[in-house]
Order: structure tokens, then sequence, then C-alpha cells
């Protein structure tokens, strides 16, 4: 027989669905607008040419069906109405666009109803009301879902899994066991619960991996019973007996293989299915098969792949069962499964109030043992720093800066430098973001990961006696007074010369990762600035824009960006140039600079400089004043708006701002909880806010407070 995917499937659990009726249009609509649209989009000089007062709801009319999926962007946005307005109650907003929803796809409308679980709509949430305060009025809780498990935390069980048993397989390099998917940084959260889907490609490559362990099983399990290391008794017998194997010697299997591979008991309903499956295939293809089936199975099953997240019982909402919250917790903050400790306190029946699960979050936070990559990551993800190396810097480019040849480059110096300064104000545990964004101190040259076995490591570096051309061209960005071996040490931190840096939004890391190949990326940076910190949103780039600034190099680049001083950009990029454009203080390379070096023309052109072709030898530069100057405006905090004259007054006056902070409280929500939060989340985010507060900032007891809160402890069915 061959296994095959469906067969997965059908032994794996299902999310149970309920689909209420959506209220009827014609009741809804009609007036809702007439309350609150019709006095500026009514019959007189309607604003934005649009009326909506003689709308009818037949939705077969094209004009009438592009009208109202207008209304509903508007509606879905909380851009209309206007904010001076008056404001529909949630209750008829919620209601209209679920009529309007059902309506305009019963007229044939492809609409995306993933569309609000994107990581890019994370700040559609009026952040006032949000954070308003209004306390509520039931248990929230998170809908019943199913979260793919990191490839990391996929491939630490197989690895266990492999030493426990002293399977002999080779699990490195080449033939390591890996998981079908892994995170590549982008501009967003990659890892949202609704995100990712598990096709029928990824399973193929599980039920491969997953045949590999099974055969080393079985082949573990075959002849004489081995004196050390994993062992399953029953499955040796079942193994043994091979075609005369009978039905009991099956059904001894289950139980003691459950509890090797899960740690826990095969439900009833387990029993049934996988006995049922177990006894079949021993009937007709004999002890060994079948053994080898089961394990196939149970090495594919739903809980080797997802967090489960549902209910046990219909009714909403219910406590996640202890067990699975376990596991959820422990993948918020490892890769891996639940440690001993967590594992004894759900056995006890230790783990099921708010206050025990903090307990364990609290151990598991405070001990330095336990590895927490998850929480590094969200920094990284937040800051998007870890996508330097993805940059390209071409040898000319580097030949600028007075580098040659693309070995004197190595951004991944860089994203180590900054994780480590991250690790080292996550132990300090004070004032974590404004610390991040007002620190003056950065690592050198600490080993990228991916190096740290290999000859690059730190005790193989400190011994050679030079520095090699990567680590000199770091030590030049970064302007440290180190001039030989003997003055580095990587486990220290060192001061950036007085006023030339300001957090990571000014370590080479963060600005090398917002930058392109030839230029920096200030429109990139001032979106970043807008979205992460100061809760903004900014709608898409239009597809029909040429998103191009001129090919100009004896202009800077706030010369050429004022393309987007036209009144139509304007309106979108205002909101991200002004911002992006004081790290003009840096060049693309993300040294600190004085001056700024543009094409000189006139003196490439110069008789002087050309050859007898009449063609320029050279490209000579020129340098030019620099202009750091930039501005906060449209900020939900008045207070934050105004001019600033460069990038350490704009991070100073961002890392000081509560508002800032509850930004950032949002982004730790969406990370952890793996989804974007709704109206209903706000008294998580006020307390998970407060929490960070009160502890001095302290970025364990923001992450306790998320953890403990109804999103993660609560499931609901709807
Ligand atoms: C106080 C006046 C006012 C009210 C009330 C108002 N609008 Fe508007 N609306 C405007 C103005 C001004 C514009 C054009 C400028 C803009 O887009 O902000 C506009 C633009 C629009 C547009 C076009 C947007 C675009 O980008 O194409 C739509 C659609 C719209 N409104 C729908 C609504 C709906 C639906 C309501 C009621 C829920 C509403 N408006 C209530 C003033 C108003
Ligand atoms: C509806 C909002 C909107 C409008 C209107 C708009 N842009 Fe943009 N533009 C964006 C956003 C958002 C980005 C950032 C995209 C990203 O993050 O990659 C962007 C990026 C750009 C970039 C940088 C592209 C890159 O990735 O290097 C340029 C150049 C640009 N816009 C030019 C223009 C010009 C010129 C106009 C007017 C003709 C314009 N934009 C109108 C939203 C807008």
């Amino acid at each position: 027989m061959r296994f095959t995917w469906t067969v997965l499937i059908m032994l794996s659990v299902g999310l149970p669905i309920r689909a209420a009726e959506p209220p009827n249009l014609a009741q809804i609509g009609v007036p809702f607008v007439a309350k609150y649209c019709v006095s500026c989009h009514g019959e007189k000089k309607p604003k934005a040419d649009i009326s909506l007062h003689t709308l009818t709801c037949d939705l077969s009319k094209p004009k009438e069906l592009q009208v109202w999926q207008a209304v509903l962007a508007q509606i879905d946005s909380r851009d209309m109405p206007p904010k001076a307005s008056k404001q529909p109650t949630d209750n008829e907003r919620t209601q209209l666009l679920q009529s309007l929803t059902a309506a305009i796809k019963a007229s044939g409308v492809v609409l995306d109803d993933n569309k609000w679980l994107s990581p890019v709509k994370g700040n559609y949430v009026d952040h006032q009301l949000l954070f308003s305060g209004v306390p509520a009025k039931e248990i929230t809780g998170t809908k019943a879902r199913l979260w793919r498990i990191t490839g990391p935390a996929y491939e630490d069980y197989i690895d266990k899994l492999i030493k426990r048993f002293i399977l002999g397989l080779r699990n490195y390099g080449e033939f390591r066991l890996t998981a079908p998917w892994n995170f590549t940084p982008q501009k967003d959260f990659p890892d949202y619960a609704s995100a990712h889907r598990v096709g029928e490609a990824e399973i193929e490559y599980l039920l491969r991996n997953a045949a590999i362990v099974s055969q080393a099983m079985i082949k573990r399990h075959s002849g004489n019973v081995p004196s050390y290391g994993g062992y399953i008794k029953e499955l040796a017998t079942l193994i043994k007996a091979g075609m005369k194997a009978t039905p009991e010697q099956a059904d001894a299997v289950l139980t003691p293989t459950f509890r090797e591979l899960f740690g826990r008991e095969p439900s009833d309903r387990e029993k049934e299915r996988y006995g049922t499956f177990l006894r079949n295939t021993t009937a007709s293809l004999g002890g060994a098969e079948a053994a080898e089936q089961l394990l196939i199975a149970l090495l594919c099953q739903t809980e080797m792949i997802y967090r489960i997240e549902v209910p046990n019982k219909l009714g909403t909402p219910q406590k996640l069962d202890a067990r699975s919250l376990s596991r959820s917790l422990a993948f918020a903050l490892t890769d891996q499964l639940p440690d001993q400790l967590l594992q004894e306190a759900v056995a006890q029946g230790k783990f099921g109030t708010r206050e025990e699960v903090a307990i364990q979050v609290r151990r598991i936070l405070d001990d330095a043992k336990v590895e927490k990559p998850r929480v590094l990551r969200f920094f990284r993800e937040y800051f998007g720093y870890d996508s330097a190396p993805n940059v390209f810097k071409d040898e000319v480019t580097l030949q600028k800066i007075g580098v040659r040849g693309a070995r004197g480059w190595n951004a991944d110096f860089y994203v180590s430098d900054a994780d480590q300064l991250v690790l080292s104000v996550l132990a300090q545990d004070r004032d974590v973001l404004r610390e991040l964004l007002t620190t003056t101190k950065t690592f050198a040259m600490t080993n990228p990961p991916q190096d740290r076995r290999g000859t690059k490591s730190d005790e193989y570096r400190l011994k050679k006696p030079n520095f090699e051309q990567d680590e000199q061209t770091l030590i030049k960005v970064y302007e440290l007074p180190i001039k030989a071996r003997a003055d580095w040490d990587p486990k220290k931190t060192y001061d950036f010369p007085e006023g030339h840096r300001l957090g990571l939004l000014t370590h080479p890391a963060w600005l090398v990762a917002q930058s392109g190949n030839f230029d920096n990326h200030a429109i990139h940076r001032g979106r970043w600035i807008r979205e992460r910190l100061l809760g903004g949103r900014i709608p898409e780039l239009p597809i029909t824009v040429n998103a191009m600034l001129p090919d100009e190099p004896h202009h800077t680049l706030r010369d050429r960006i004022k393309v987007t001083r036209e009144e139509y950009c304007w309106t979108c990029h205002k909101q991200m140039d002004p911002l992006g454009l004081p790290f003009e203080q840096f060049d693309h390379f993300g040294q600190f600079r004085k001056e700024e070096m543009v094409v000189d023309r006139e003196a490439t052109a110069d008789k002087k400089n050309l050859n007898k072709n009449g063609l320029p030898r050279q490209t000579i530069h020129k340098l030019v004043p620099l202009d750091t100057t930039g501005e906060v405006s449209g900020s939900i905090d008045p207070k934050l708006d105004g001019p600033v004259k460069d990038p350490f007054e704009l991070i100073r006056r961002l890392a000081h701002s509560e508002h800032v902070e509850q930004v950032f409280v949002r982004h730790a929500f969406r990370y952890f909880l793996g989804r974007n939060e709704t109206m209903a989340d706000g008294p998580t985010l006020i307390a998970a806010h407060q929490a960070y507060r009160k502890n001095g900032g302290s970025m364990k007891a923001l992450i306790t407070a998320l953890l403990t809160s109804d999103a993660l402890l609560y499931r609901t069915n709807q």
C-alpha cells in the first residue's frame, strides 16, 4: 500500500465551522447611508462627486455595484465618515459590512475575505478607539485555528526523536531532515496563523521525512532488544510476529507508541480511528508493515505540523485545554515542545488558570538556560534589520567607499551585531524600546549564526593577527578605535563616536536593510517609521504609478525625490518622505557623513577628462552640503508633530512618546498572538501596555501580559 496524503487528511482533525446568516442589504444599507453620508454625498455639490442619496440596493446595475464597492472600501478602512463627523456605532458598522460583503459577493464579485487578516492591515483598527479604555463586554479570545509550527520547531522534534531512539540517521548537512517551510525575511511578520496552509507539496515532503524516520524505527525494533536508548516493547513484538501478528498484538501497540512520540495517551477517537487502521493493515500486510504505516501516519499527524488551538466543545468562548495551551505557550517563546516542567504542570493539573500560566511564562522568560529564539525573532522582524544581507552592493559601488572586491563587504556581521545589541538590552529589561531606539553602543564583528561552527568562529578569528577585509570595512563604517586584534573583544560593547549614532535606526544593520543597491531608501525608511512607530497606515502604491526616481546621479536623493511632491503623489508621500529624509545623515552603507557626494557633471564633461574619442575617462564626483531636515506630521498624537533638524531629534522625540510605545505593543501582540488585533482586543492591549510601563519598560512583563491574555487562553468557534 502506498501511503498518500489523502489518507492523512482522513486521519486529521477538522475545524468546526458555523456560518451566520448575514442581514439583508436593503434593510440596512439605505438607512445607514442616509444617517451618516448623504449630508455630504447628497444631491447638492456632493463631495468627491459621489452621490449616495439615490442608491437602491439593486447590485445587478453596474453603476450601483461600483458605488457600493467604493462605500465598502471606505467603511472597511474607517476613512468615512470623516473623523469630525458623527460616527456609526461598531455594531452598525459590522452589520453594514456583513450585509454589503454578502450582497457584493452574491452579485459575482470576488472579494478577498482574508484581506483584513494580512499583516499589512495591522494598523487599520482605529488607535484611539482601541486604547479608549472601554472595558470588554465579554471574554474575547481568538478564533479557533491551526497555526503551523516553525520550521526549527519541527526539525528540533525530529532531531530529538532520532537521538532518543538512537536511530543511526545522519541528521546533518545535506542529509538533515528539514522542514519544508522556513521564513525568509520580509517587510512584515511572516508567521501569521492565517498566512500559511500546508499544501500537497509540503505534505509529500513531510511524508518522505516520516518514512525515513519510520523505517529507521522499524529497523531499530527488529532483531535483538537493544540495551540503550528509547525502545517500544509492543512495537517490537508486532514487527517480529510478521504475517502471524494477532489483532491483540496490533491493539497493544497504540498506547505506548502515543506515549513515546507525543507524551500523551491516545484519545478515544484516536484509539478507534488508528486502532481500526492498524488491525486492518496488520491483517492484510502483516505486523512490520502495519507498524511502519502507523508510525508514518503519526509522524505526519496534525500535531506534528500545527499548534492546535481548537476548543473541545461547541459554545463560545472556551478555554483551550491545558495540553494545547502548553504547546501554544512553548511555541510562542521557543522552537521546542513544552519542556519537562511545563509538561509536569499540565500532568498535575496546575496549568489552567491565568496565574498558573503566568508562573510558567515567567519561569521560561527568567531561565537563561531555556533558549527563546522567538523573542529575538520578534525584534528582527519588527525592526526588519535582518534583511540587510539581502541588499546587494556591487563592486563598483563598494569601490566608492574604498572597498575593493565583494569580500570586503559582509552584511551578516551587521545583523549579528544588532542581534547581540537586542539581546543585551533584553537582558537588562529596562525601557526596552527606548533603549533600542537611543543606545549609542554597538557590538563589533560578533559571529553570524551561520558561521559559528565554521572557520569564522570568534576563537578562530581572535587568533589571527590581521583583520580580514570585511572586518576592516566594518571598523570603518562603525568608526571604532580598533587598530589591532588585541583591541577587539567580540563580547564587549563599543561606543559609537559622540553624536554620530542613536539606536537601532542609525545602526548600519537597519540602514543597510532599508537601502537599495546604490541609494538610501528614504521612502521605505519613512514608511517604516509611519507604520511601526506612529501606527499610521499608507495605502498601497497604486500599480498605475511608475515608482522610479529620476536617474540623475548629479542630484542628491533629496532633490530627486521631489517628483513625489506632485499633488497626487504627495497625499501618500507626505506621510513617508519627510520621516525618511533625516537619515540622509548616513550613506547607503550606513556610514555617518557630513557631506554628500554627487556626480560633478561639468568636471566629468570637461575637456581635461575626455579621451581621444571624446568620452569621459572617469566619472568625477563632488561634495555638496548635507541636508538632514525632516518633519513629523499627521500623527495621532499631535505632540509629536513638527519639524526636525536631523535623525537624532526625530528619534528622541519618538522614543519618549507614550503613543509610540502603544504602537509597539500592538506589533508585539500581532507577533505573539499570530494575528491582527481587533476592537475586542482593546483591553488586552491596554493591560499589556500598562504592564510594560509599570515594570519600567519590561519586555518580560509585556510578553507575560500578552501570553496570559484571553487572546491566548480562550478560543471561540466564530
Ligand atoms: C463631512 C462630510 C462627509 C461625510 C459625512 C462623508 N463623506 Fe465621504 N467624502 C467626503 C470628502 C470631502 C471626500 C473627498 C476627499 C477624501 O477622499 O477625503 C469624500 C470621499 C468619499 C469617497 C471617495 C473616496 C475615494 O478615495 O475615492 C467615498 C466612496 C465616500 N466619501 C463615501 C462616504 C460614505 C460611505 C460616507 C458615510 C458612511 C461618507 N462618505 C460620509 C466628505 C464626507
Ligand atoms: C496611494 C498612495 C501612493 C500614491 C498616490 C503614490 N505612491 Fe509612491 N509609494 C507608495 C508606497 C506605499 C510606497 C512604498 C512601497 C514599498 O514599501 O515598497 C511608494 C513608493 C514609491 C517609490 C519608491 C519605490 C521603490 O520601492 O523604490 C517611488 C519612487 C514612488 N513611490 C513614487 C511615486 C510617484 C512619483 C507618485 C505620483 C505619480 C506616487 N509615488 C504616488 C504609495 C503611493
